[in-house]
């Protein structure tokens, strides 16, 4: 059974939403969820499994809900040598090279970290899967099977 920490990113409540029913499946799947709300740099250090479920805004910007933690960990440079974690990016491909922005911004510094990627990151485009959780689901069916027993 594994604990994971789950950091969501939102401005419209997507990704919230979506954070529900991720949280439910890992539930049935006799893991723990820890849904972090206000999130510190201490929360990602002691963290033993990480999901971070973000959509992106702006040009390519972090939601305010976890812009100060990505700005944190960037200057503090915490190592997470070998946790492992995820990655959820909601975004919409009419916008063009800052698709998924926040997400990728997030892998490429955890993999800076040190942390360990555990598959792919998922990549949902609005613009094309109205609703999330198909093609959700699967991949986090796939996900699951990588954490221990
Ligand atoms: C003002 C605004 C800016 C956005 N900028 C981007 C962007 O740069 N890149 C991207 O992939 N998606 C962008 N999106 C799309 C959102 O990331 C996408 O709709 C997401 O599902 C919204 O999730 P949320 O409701 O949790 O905020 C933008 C949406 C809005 C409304």
């Amino acid at each position: 059974m594994a604990t994971i920490s789950i950091f969501v990113g939102s401005v419209y409540g997507g990704a919230e939403r979506l954070s529900d029913e991720i949280i439910e499946v890992i539930e049935q799947s006799n893991h723990q969820a820890r849904l972090i709300t206000s999130p510190t740099v201490e929360d990602v250090k002691v963290a033993s499994h990480i999901l971070v479920i973000t959509s992106t805004t702006g040009k390519g910007e972090i939601p305010d809900n976890l812009l100060s933690l990505y700005s944190e960990l960037n200057s503090q440079f915490p190592m997470l040598a070998g946790t492992p974690y995820g990655i959820v990016a909601m975004g919409d491909r009419s916008y063009g090279d800052t698709f998924c922005a926040a997400g990728r911004s997030f892998d490429e510094l955890f993999r800076d970290l040190q942390a360990k990627p555990l598959g792919h990151r998922l990549e949902i485009d609005a613009s094309e899967d109205f609703e999330p959780w198909p093609v959700t689901e699967p991949w986090l069916k796939q996900w699951l099977t990588k954490l221990p027993k």
